[in-house]
């Protein structure tokens, strides 16, 4: 058994910025179906929502780097983060198979300014 983990802090203004320029361009290269969908309704607090997620995928990144090598093109919505309905987050992988893998946790947590998470991977 091996545990990993990874740990990513955003500032929110940056994920504002990039989806009040790009748009759709940007919320679709980078978020899933489900991740629009959770965030947007939320509202006015949305991109602290996104930018969460966003701090999930690269936490988790740096979880799993140790085992991606040149082989796997990663993507932003290879992996995906769903909320149960206590709103506690799950982190799915979804676009790639990584062998071995056990468990995944994730934690999220966010403020006016800034978002963090901290992804946990419980590997054989
Ligand atoms: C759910 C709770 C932990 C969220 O904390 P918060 O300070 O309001 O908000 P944060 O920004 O830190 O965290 C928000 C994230 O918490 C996560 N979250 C929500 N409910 C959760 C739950 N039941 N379990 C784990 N994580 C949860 C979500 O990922 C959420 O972000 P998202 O909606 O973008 O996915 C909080 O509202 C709560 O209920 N706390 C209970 C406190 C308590 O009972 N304390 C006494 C015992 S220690």
């Amino acid at each position: 058994m091996r545990v990993s983990c990874g740990t990513d802090i955003i500032e929110i203004y940056r994920i504002k910025e990039s989806i009040e320029k790009l748009g759709d361009a940007f919320l679709n290269r980078v978020f899933t179906e489900n991740e629009i969908k959770y965030c947007e309704s939320k509202k006015k607090q949305k991109y602290q929502h996104y930018a969460a997620r966003f701090a999930a995928k690269e936490a988790a990144f740096k979880a799993l780097s140790w085992k991606i090598d040149d082989k796997y093109s990663i993507c932003w919505k290879d992996f995906e983060v769903i909320n149960n309905k206590q709103g506690r987050p799950s982190l799915n992988i979804v676009g790639i198979k990584l062998k071995d893998i056990e468990n995944i946790d994730v934690s999220i947590s966010h403020c006016k300014d800034y978002a963090v998470a901290n992804v946990t991977v419980l590997s054989k």
